[in-house]
């Protein structure tokens, strides 16, 4: 017994020889240098610069798919452009699907411009028209950063940004400039032409690493990161070929390797193997299918509780009787056949489950549906869910 404690411990400590700063692979850590973004920096940087004598910079829209270093590329920049140490300059930076509101973005641009804003009670309106006065009385230039503005525009319209984009004279002498960060590509589209001629004066679009570019990304990371021989150049190509190969994301090739990490850590490997990383890959897709169900509406987790009733798959008669039933009993309205089928086309695109249509020959057609994850998974993410805590 005891000996089997030792030996945990010795591996826990030849583990911890393998990190030197764990720190640089997470997902807040921004290194000095971004390589093979050169090009988006300086653009950033020749659209803010003209804030230096007092002009205000055109408003612009980075976006590209996650993991191409938009938000990097924003820091990065912003806080050089803060060294300056210009005194009337405020710079904000909110996420808007972390901070989930409306209310609750402009709260965080009104801490940062010198507002009190209660936690509740005000109208939108009398948000905007609050740090608008501060503004202009104190005249601030302000640089506003809206990461993952998709986010808030999806849930709550472009109101808000319709304020920001023709608040021009309002706030004389004062200005506000906005950088936008969307992951979506297709944000534009839903955009009001007005905020939306506005907001994109100037566009930057962030185009998917190439694997040999995550390659690169990685060296240097690793390099801050690990004692050295800890990751090989073998295991940073297959980290970056897997990662990368369909996404060109650098987030999920430097998690990958994190988590690689922590797997030889924790086996008391000396150096990362190719078993390291498919297991840590492993770990990732099952942590993705398990937030993918977390975050699903209460009809979408209802609809796939009932799909799992089915281990051989089913199809869409049998399937709106089992999800009705499970509905009543966890005291829910159940929704129309139609709504039903349209959840199932999302499940589908989630990777949650199959629906494929199949010909019964003269009898018409019909879907074949089935689940594709786990009922391990799909059971103990569910019963995290009060509704059906009981039920799964
Ligand atoms: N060119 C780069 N060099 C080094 N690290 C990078 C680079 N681009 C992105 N990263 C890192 O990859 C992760 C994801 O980048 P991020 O800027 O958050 O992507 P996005 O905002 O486009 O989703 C972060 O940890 C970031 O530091
Ligand atoms: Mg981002």
């Amino acid at each position: 017994m005891s000996d089997e404690i030792d030996e945990i411990f010795r591996r826990a400590k030849e583990g911890r020889a393998l990190f030197v700063d764990r720190d640089a692979l997470s997902p807040e850590y921004i290194p000095e240098r971004l390589p093979f973004r050169d090009t988006q920096m300086n653009s950033v940087a020749e659209v803010l610069a003209p804030i230096l004598h007092e002009s205000k910079p055109s408003n612009i829209l980075l976006y590209g798919k996650t993991g191409t270093g938009k938000t990097a590329v924003a820091r990065r920049v912003l806080s050089k452009l803060q060294a300056e140490g210009k005194k009337n300059l405020v710079v904000s930076y909110v996420n808007t699907r972390l901070a989930n509101t409306e209310y609750r973005s402009l709260a965080e641009l009104g801490q940062s411009t010198g507002v009190q804003i209660p936690f509740t009670g005000l109208s939108i309106g009398e948000v905007v028209d609050r740090i608008f006065k501060e503004i202009r009385a104190k005249g601030i230039h302000v640089i506003l950063v809206m990461d993952e503005i998709d986010y808030l525009v999806k849930t709550f319209g472009d109101g808000i940004l319709y304020e920001f984009t023709r608040s021009g004279d309002r706030l004389a002498p004062g200005f506000l400039s906005l950088v936008g960060i969307s992951n979506d590509l297709k944000f534009k589209e839903g955009l009001d032409p007005r905020v939306l001629s506005s907001l994109s004066e100037e566009e930057l679009v962030f185009p998917p690493y190439t694997v040999d570019e995550l390659r690169g990304i990685l060296t240097e990371r690793a390099h801050t990161a690990f004692r050295s021989s800890v990751a090989s150049a073998a295991a940073i190509n297959l980290c970056a070929a897997m990662a990368g190969s369909e996404h060109g994301d650098a987030r999920r090739a430097i998690d990958l390797l994190r988590i690689a990490g922590e797997v030889a850590e924790r086996e008391g490997l000396k150096e990362i193997d190719d078993s390291c990383i498919r297991r840590a890959s492993d770990k990732m897709e099952h942590d993705r299918v398990e937030e993918a169900i977390r975050s699903l509406p209460v009809q979408n987790k209802a609809i796939l509780l009932a799909v799992s009733k089915f281990r051989g798959g089913t199809n869409t008669g049998e399937l709106y009787l089992a999800y009705t039933n499970l509905c009543r009993r966890a005291g829910i309205e159940s929704l129309t056949q139609r709504r039903v089928s349209g959840i199932l086309a999302e499940l589908d695109l989630l990777g949650l489950i199959e629906a494929s249509v199949v010909s019964k020959g003269r009898r018409g057609r019909t879907k074949r549906i089935q689940l594709l994850i786990g009922d391990e998974t799909l059971g103990k993410t569910l019963s995290e869910d009060t509704t059906f805590g009981k039920n799964s």
